[in-house]
């Protein structure tokens, strides 16, 4: 009977020890399920937790109608049927994996111009704060050719109306994604403002180092964070990873600051400016035993006839077995001729014909004799222009100090469609936008990556893999079996 109970409490510490493992299954699969509580319901549209210029997140319709302004103008410079801004857009879930709820802006049609924008709940001023920009695109179709950037559009006295932006709009600052064929762009360009005499030039910021290849192609969501500093460095990020920072001083074209001496556009290189640096020495003369006659190669002197050539044997002979056709006719075909085959005298024999000495390099060969080079003594040098202070220079030691903005736009053209805009984001606050994405592209970007593991871990139910269950089932057989020798060892030791 003691052995019986012995037997019994084995068992129940062996279910005590296994319950965390089949716990543990348990909450394995929990991780699967939450996937699919969690969307639709978990998503609220994010609202900005801090102070800034603009935010819209497109999940409200009637907001966005009041709030932004379709283009009415035409393009400049084109044929009038395509100069128009007819692209549509239209407010939408994606295509593919969205969030319950979550809406974005997406242009619908291809190979047209469109061009919608909207403005700032506040002005933003170049001043001592940054300027964050960050905005979301989800490229639903990929990108063969076409922009999906946009533009800060300056204060002007031409920028009262939005319904006539158009191309040459004056923005501020143009940012994000553009592909055409090979050539991957992520823009940063900004309008720099010349203090002497008040004209915009486009400064474009350098490349990153990184191909950004990936985002044209994945149809995932990407977020496009751009941050610029009142000191001038800025920083760009792709889904919050750096792909470029730098300064607005240093990493773009043309430069800001022009180079304060310039060369003397007027100074002419002197017609008789000498810049040959060596010339013939004009008192070498050729030498008397010079031969410019003398071939290059000659017959070998030394050479002789191999042994056992045959002098008289031709390379080839008529074929002495050939017959001729019946059907030759003489008077049509011409005289009938033995087609010809390699003399088999010539075979054995060294060789045939009319024996030559092999041609080699002539020792006494000079060729057409030259002075040798010196340095010319009237050498000048190379010319370059002299060089004078450049009538255009400034230094603007501030360029971060744009043109105030006021509203945000798309102006765009596009060989693919149904591109994605959300949460578009401006504010003076880099930790304000990071919790605005937390709130929305962070959800996105971490249900594609749950949905990617449910897949795998589909994967491995289908095959019936599951660690927990199988340590569970291993442990069940093991108990009993090593409950049951014990208690025989005990029985024959009662016994
Ligand atoms: C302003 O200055 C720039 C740079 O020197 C020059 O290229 C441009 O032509 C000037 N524009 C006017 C209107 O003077």
């Amino acid at each position: 009977m003691m052995g019986r109970y012995r037997l019994l409490s084995l068992l129940v510490i062996g279910v005590v020890l296994l319950s965390p493992c089949s716990q543990a299954a348990e909450k394995e699969d929990d991780g699967e399920v939450t996937v699919e509580v969690e969307d639709p319901s978990d998503y609220t549209s994010p609202q900005p937790n801090g102070h800034y210029h603009f935010a819209e997140n497109f999940d409200d319709i009637q907001a966005f109608k009041k709030n932004w302004v379709l283009s009415e103008a035409k393009k400049e410079g084109i044929d009038e049927d395509i100069a128009k801004y007819d692209g549509v857009w239209e407010i939408e879930p994606p295509v593919r994996d969205g969030l319950g709820g979550d809406l974005g802006l997406v242009l619908k049609s291809k190979a047209k111009h469109a061009a919608i924008s909207s403005r700032l709940k506040k002005t933003f001023h170049f001043h001592d704060k940054p300027l964050v920009v960050q905005y979301e695109v989800l490229l639903q179709e990929g990108q063969e050719c076409g922009g999906s950037y946009l533009k800060l559009i300056a204060v002007d006295s031409t920028t009262n109306d939005l319904r006539n932006f158009h191309d040459k709009t004056p923005y501020s600052i143009m940012f994000g994604p553009d592909k055409c064929g090979n050539d991957h762009k992520l823009h940063f360009i900004f309008r720099h403002k010349n203090p002497k005499n008040g004209t915009f030039e486009e400064k474009h910021c350098s490349k990153p180092k990184e191909r950004l290849e990936e985002p044209f192609k994945d149809k995932q969501p990407h977020l496009y964070t751009l941050i610029i500093r009142p000191d001038n460095t800025f920083q760009i990020s792709v889904d919050h990873k750096i792909v470029k920072e730098g300064s607005l001083l240093e990493d773009f074209t043309p430069a800001v600051n022009p180079p304060a001496e310039i060369d003397d556009p007027n100074d002419k290189k002197p017609a008789d400016w000498d810049e040959t640096e060596k010339i013939p020495d004009p008192d070498a003369r050729k030498p008397a035993d010079w031969d410019e006659t003398a071939p290059a190669q000659i017959p070998d002197p030394t050479a002789t006839k191999p042994e056992g050539w045959l002098d008289h044997e031709p390379d080839m002979i008529p074929d002495p077995n050939a017959e001729k056709p019946d059907d030759w006719d003489n008077e049509m075909d011409g005289d009938w001729e033995a087609p010809l085959i390699p003399n088999p005298a010539c075979e054995k024999a060294a060789g045939c014909g009319k024996w030559s000495p092999p041609l080699i390099n002539n020792p006494e060969y000079k060729g057409k004799w030259r002075a040798p080079l010196v340095p010319n003594p009237n050498y000048q040098g190379r010319w370059k222009p002299r060089r004078i202070a450049n009538p255009d220079f400034f230094e603007d030691k501030s360029p971060f100090r744009m043109t105030s903005i006021s509203a945000v736009g798309f102006e765009l053209w596009s060989m693919s469609n149904m591109i994605l805009f959300d949460n578009l984001l401006i504010t003076d606050d880099p930790s304000v936008a990071a919790a605005y994405a937390a709130d929305s592209f962070d959800l996105k970007r971490k249900k594609l990556d749950q949905s990617a593991k449910t897949v795998w871990s589909r994967v491995m139910k289908s095959m019936n893999y599951k660690p927990g269950w199988w340590a569970l089932y291993f442990l069940y057989i093991l108990v009993p079996i090593s409950a049951y020798v014990w208690y025989l060892c005990r029985q024959v030791k009662e016994v």
